[in-house]
């Protein structure tokens, strides 16, 4: 086990989760969860990993030095992928102070049997000085937990932000670069896109925030995935875009299907889209014939997409099941925190009374999208004259995202 040195002084210790598929709703080619040593006269470690992943991280720990050298644990953030490691590091280093905010404190309590562990609670604009080498802790509660804090090391400029800007992704590259700035910044938009959107607003202003500190910001090291040295500017600038809801001019139909009339409607709707010279991605939900597009890849989709449109045959008076489950994951998203709104639509085929379209729009006003059409609904199978119906709503939704 090997560490990789970030900064004079400073090495990545985490553990690298090459297995990892699917992490409470969202698909994923593994993970990585990133702890962090930090050495001045005295030994700091930031953060940890999932239970299980123990000997990793002190295998890599003692890569570069004997953990019973560790003077400090600080804990960013108890989420059990983080903390789960802690109760076997304190009963190997039972004196060790652990340093985290005060909801931590509470939090950890809630996980763990505390009893005896040393925990120092910290604020916003607290230090530690480690000798050569300074920590700062500033609180970041609900971004994404209560819990939540950022460590900066003043020194070498390098911001611990714990899951903020982070990506899933396992593979041998420990930096932005080694992975390249599109895999990583693709890797990052589906984090934020699954994870981080409801929060926009408190990322707008947890970014003004730190800008108004004027700190140097060079290196970026989160906790999952790859550490931002050569594009941190990047994903800052990423962060800032995508909690304003800047997005291309792009639609994204998401739908299901009974016998095809449904798929009929949308791949009509995507050629009204695609003649009218803006981008369009069609992602069909089920599983069974076709493998279908994963709800995690969709939001990813929809988060760059200024509108999005929904179909759904009518089953007993309700949209699909699996159309269900998806609203219900964007419901819980709420892209309407973003500050600028998208604006969707919906259509499907019924053979009754239908029902499946008002409940999509319904679905989509409650994620905050601004609803723009009536609904598109048809009897059995489209027709021609339907068809092309459907193909000018698709023109519609364009023309209205550039009357905006
Ligand atoms: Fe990576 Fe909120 O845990």
């Amino acid at each position: 086990m090997m560490a990789t040195k970030l900064a004079p002084g400073v090495y990545w210790v985490g553990a690298i989760d090459w297995n990892l598929r699917e992490y409470h709703g969202y698909t994923l080619p593994g993970t990585t969860y990133n702890a962090y040593l930090v050495r001045g006269e005295k030994t700091a470690l930031i953060d940890g990993a999932y239970h299980g992943f123990e000997g990793e991280v002190l295998g890599r720990i003692e890569s570069v030095c004997n953990p019973g050298a560790i003077d400090y644990i600080v804990v960013n953030h108890i989420e059990m992928d983080h903390s789960g490691t802690l109760p076997a590091f304190v009963r190997r280093m039972p004196d060790v102070p652990i340093y985290c905010t005060g909801r931590a404190a509470a939090g950890l309590a809630r996980h763990y049997d505390i009893s005896g562990w040393k925990i120092h609670v910290v604020k916003s604009g607290d230090t530690l000085d480690l000798g050569g080498k300074t920590l700062t802790f500033l609180e970041a509660p609900m971004l994404h937990w209560p819990d939540s804090m950022f460590t900066y090391l003043v020194e070498d400029a390098i911001l611990f932000p714990n899951d903020a800007f982070g990506q899933h992704v396992a593979s041998a590259a420990r930096f932005d670069d080694e992975l390249g700035k599109d895999a990583a910044m693709a890797h990052a938009q589906k984090f934020f896109a699954n994870l981080i959107i409801p929060l926009a607003p408190k990322v707008l202003k947890k970014l003004d925030e730190v800008g108004g500190l004027g700190i140097d910001i060079r290196m970026i090291a989160p906790s999952h995935g790859i550490v931002w040295r050569s594009y941190a500017g990047d994903i800052l600038k990423a962060y800032t875009d995508w909690s304003r809801g800047v997005a291309k001019e792009k639609v994204t139909i998401v739908y299901d299907t009974m016998h095809g009339s449904t798929t009929m409607m949308a791949r009509a709707i995507a050629e009204g889209i695609m003649a009218e010279g803006a981008d369009v991605r069609v992602c069909l939900l089920r599983d069974g014939r076709y493998e279908g597009t994963h709800r995690s890849d969709i939001v990813t989709d929809i988060l760059d997409s200024k509108a999005v449109i929904i179909g759904s045959p009518t089953l007993q008076d309700e949209v699909l099941p699996t159309v269900a489950g998806f609203l219900s994951y964007l419901r819980g998203l709420a892209p309407g925190r973003l500050t600028a709104k998208k604006i969707g639509c919906a259509f499907g085929s019924h053979g009754g009374m239908g029902g499946a379209v008002a409940q999509a729009e319904a679905a989509l006003k409650a994620a905050g999208i601004e609803v723009i059409d009536g609904g598109f609904q048809v009897n059995y199978r489209p027709d021609g004259d339907e068809l092309g119906r459907a193909y000018e709503l698709g023109r519609r939704v364009v023309q209205e995202i550039r009357a905006r």
